[in-house]
């Protein structure tokens, strides 16, 4: 077994001693610097991500399980992003954090790592940099809240929709919104809907980066610390067998996970993050593979929000084990997991326990699943729709444009009685892609405005290149590349043009002759946003447009796991 870890703990001299002896400083016995694997335990806990917030508990389990293995955990922090709080959108720092995971396990004796992640963003930036390195690898994430509860009645994330529009409408006392507020949240985890960050669990356990079940047992059930134990015992194994997330994350796992997304009806944000997955590995994975992987995959997972249960109800009823088992006839079964076996040993048996929450392919929820990739003069470059989440009616519609130009822009207008808007028309928002906004935040699904929503109008086409949290739903076209930050043909987008869409044909197109469109184009303003220092202005400067996955132009690829050259 070759180890890392030995370039510096083994060493002898002022070198080995440096290295050893400021950490016997944690109490730690000279036995363990003699050859066991170091297992990093890269952590996202903060107070400030709080569905992390319990990750520091968890990570105490995965000691425990390295230790029985013997090997030697070592846990350290990385940024974390909470979906909640972080202004303007937690997506900005998705590639900083991915940037501070890469350089925190290269730059260490580490010899394998776990990825402890949960809330939406931390998942993909912690695989994302991981795979750069491309150690021996297994993620555990955070698990899911229990279902919130209101009024006798189960809620989750997606329902914030719904209360803020009935609110809006006068249905909803501020003292009901307090108790739906203090309901929501009732247990530590992350959201307990098929959003982003369930998406992302079901996207690791799929690719085969986690063990068996990760994805849905609840984070306050104890079953979470004895996968978290055994994914600690797990680790050491996976270093003396020298099994790399390189010898995962091949193609044909890729595949699986874009079908898996589609049968749990997961968020149209995977496709972002798993492409910047595939440009850290190095597989070949482009947009238009999310439409035809997950084209023939029906909705197998009645969850929130195209279905209608919860997380919790996912664990119950045989988790994404189950769900993989159901569509098993789709999946690359002979691909090899973190567990050692390949997808079809690890699915097998593992049937629906409940078929009110896991179907058979025969009788799925919705035969519309997955991401509809869409092209047209709107979107040269392609958009993506969740047809699941999204209102049949509308799945081909036309209509006239209501044009916001900016986030601002829609706030000040939206609930205007004077704004010239039927159920009809068709709202578009621009400037709040990966350079416009910047950062890509979840906006795409904007509220209706306030005089439809009183007569009654619930899902309109909205169009922007911005993306949608994991929990909305709606007819929602997002992520259109170019985006009209940098001239996308959005950008020339103007009050009352034609719009047609058509999610069967795969188009979206600006019913506006090419002539006009040209003119516009000479006469345009970019309303780029201009960063003089910082982040920011590295993140304008490099940042890939939504079809490629947003990375940093310079982080695609890796820089591999050689030790770095030291300076003692
Ligand atoms: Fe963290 Fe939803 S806000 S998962």
């Amino acid at each position: 077994m070759k180890l890392r870890s030995k370039e510096w703990f083994a060493r002898k001299g002022k070198d080995g001693f440096i290295y050893r002896a400021w950490m016997k400083n944690q109490g730690i016995p000279a036995d363990m610097f003699e050859g066991k694997p170091v297992i990093g335990i890269c952590n996202t806990w903060s107070e400030l991500t709080p569905c992390n917030a319990h990750l520091r508990d968890l990570a105490e389990a995965v000691k425990k399980g390295v230790l029985e293995a013997g090997g030697f955990p070592l846990e350290f922090p990385v940024m974390s992003l909470g979906e909640t709080l972080m202004k303007p959108t937690a997506m900005l720092f998705r590639n900083l954090a991915s940037m501070d995971v890469e350089e925190s396990i290269r730059a260490n004796p580490i010899d394998g790592v776990i990825l402890l992640c949960g809330c939406d963003k931390t998942t993909p930036s912690l695989v994302m940099g991981a795979c750069s390195v491309d150690l021996p690898t297994i993620v555990v994430s955070g698990g899911a809240m229990l279902t919130g509860k209101y009024k006798g009645k189960d809620i989750g994330t997606s329902d914030l929709w719904r209360f803020a529009d009935e609110s809006k409408k006068g249905l909803l006392s501020e003292e009901e919104m307090n108790m739906a507020e203090a309901g929501m949240c009732r247990s530590i985890g992350h959201c307990a809907v098929m959003g982003t960050a369930s998406t992302m669990a079901g996207m690791v356990e799929s690719l085969g980066l986690t063990l068996p079940g990760n994805a849905a047992i609840p984070a306050a059930d104890s079953n979470r610390k004895v996968l978290a134990r055994m994914s600690g015992r797990r680790i050491v194994q996976l270093i003396k067998d020298d099994v790399k997330m390189s010898d995962i994350l091949k193609r044909e796992a890729f595949e699986n996970a874009i079908k898996v997304n589609a049968a749990i009806g997961g968020s149209t944000n995977f496709a972002i993050h798993l492409m910047a997955i595939a440009g850290r590995i190095g597989v070949e994975l482009n947009l238009e593979d999310f439409d035809h992987f997950s084209k023939d995959i029906p909705l197998v997972a009645n969850l929130q929000p195209s279905g209608k249960y919860f997380m919790e109800d996912l664990y119950y009823a045989g988790g994404i084990p189950a769900v993989m088992n159901s569509i098993q006839a789709a999946l690359n079964r002979d691909v090899l997991t973190v567990n050692g076996r390949t997808i079809a040993e690890n699915i097998a048996d593992q049937v629906s326990l409940n078929d009110e929450v896991i179907s058979s392919t025969d009788q799925p929820f919705n035969p519309r699943s997955g991401i509809v990739v869409l092209k047209g003069n709107l979107c040269e470059n392609g958009a993506v729709i969740k047809p699941s989440a999204a209102t049949p009616a509308l799945m081909k519609h036309r209509g006239k444009a209501v044009v916001f130009e900016n986030i601002e822009d829609y706030k000040a207008k939206i609930d205007s009685p004077d704004l010239d808007v039927d159920a009809n028309s068709v709202l578009v928002l621009k400037n709040v892609g990966p350079k416009g906004y910047p950062g890509m935040p979840e906006v795409g699904n904007m509220g209706i405005p306030k005089k439809l929503l009183e007569k009654g109008v619930n899902d309109m086409v909205r169009i922007s290149d911005g993306r949608m949290s994991g929990t909305g739903f709606g007819t929602v076209v997002l992520h259109v590349s170019p985006e009209s930050a940098i001239g996308g043909t959005l950008a020339l987008v103007q009050d009352g043009d034609e719009i047609e869409l058509d999610v069967e044909a795969r188009k979206l197109n600006l019913l506006v002759d090419a002539k006009e469109l040209n003119l516009r184009k000479q006469n345009l303003k970019l309303d780029l946003n201009v960063y003089s220092r910082g982040y920011c202005k590295l993140y304008v400067d490099h940042v890939e447009q939504a079809h490629l996955g947003a990375d940093l132009d310079f982080l695609k690829g890796g820089s591999g796991s050689e030790v770095l050259r030291d300076s003692h």
